[in-house]
């Protein structure tokens, strides 16, 4: 296993759209354990493939409190929508910036698990919200274009301040 690099904004390999995956194969395995260690380090509660460098359609979610459900979702797609949230987002590609997004309430996701067995499910609430940001990696998507322009301005002001204190230090 191995901790795996998580691309900050502004990196331009996160607008890159993953490719489906097509073999269920030991490689994949074990990029899907190395994003679950790598999601788990970073105390996050999912992590798109796009978002360590990898172009394929691989998602890796646990929105529980103890850290003992994890989903893995290979080539998601919804399937069904329904209803309207508002609720605080946050992403390992964008540190310490957290702003509320419009998302759909309920969804319906076909996916496949990591052997190739296809799954279907519903969600709702924080689950929903998370497989929603993870499928907007997986097509080049951050959740801050989701922001309205005004909000998107106060966070391209916020990025660059905390770019020139990196410089700095
Ligand atoms: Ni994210």
């Amino acid at each position: 296993m191995a901790l795996l690099t998580v691309l900050h904004y502004p990196d331009k390999k996160l607008r890159n759209i993953a490719a489906p995956v097509s073999e269920f194969n030991d490689d994949l395995h074990t990029i899907v354990k190395d994003m679950f260690e790598t999601m788990y380090a970073e105390k996050g509660v999912g992590l798109a493939s796009i978002q360590v460098g990898i172009q394929q359609r691989i998602v890796v979610i646990d929105i529980s409190e103890e850290k003992n459900a994890p989903l893995c979702l290979i080539n998601p797609e919804i399937v069904y929508e329904e209803g309207f949230q508002y609720e605080e987002e946050g992403c390992l590609s964008v540190p310490e910036f957290w702003d509320r997004v419009e998302r759909v309430e309920k969804i319906k996701v076909r996916a496949f698990d990591q052997k190739g067995k296809p799954l279907e499910l519903e969600a709702e609430g924080l689950l929903s919200i998370c497989i929603q940001h993870e499928i907007d990696h997986l097509n080049g998507i951050l959740f801050v274009d989701h922001m309205s322009r005004l909000k998107q301005e106060r966070f391209n002001k916020k990025i660059l301040k905390l770019q020139k204190a990196e410089v700095k230090a």
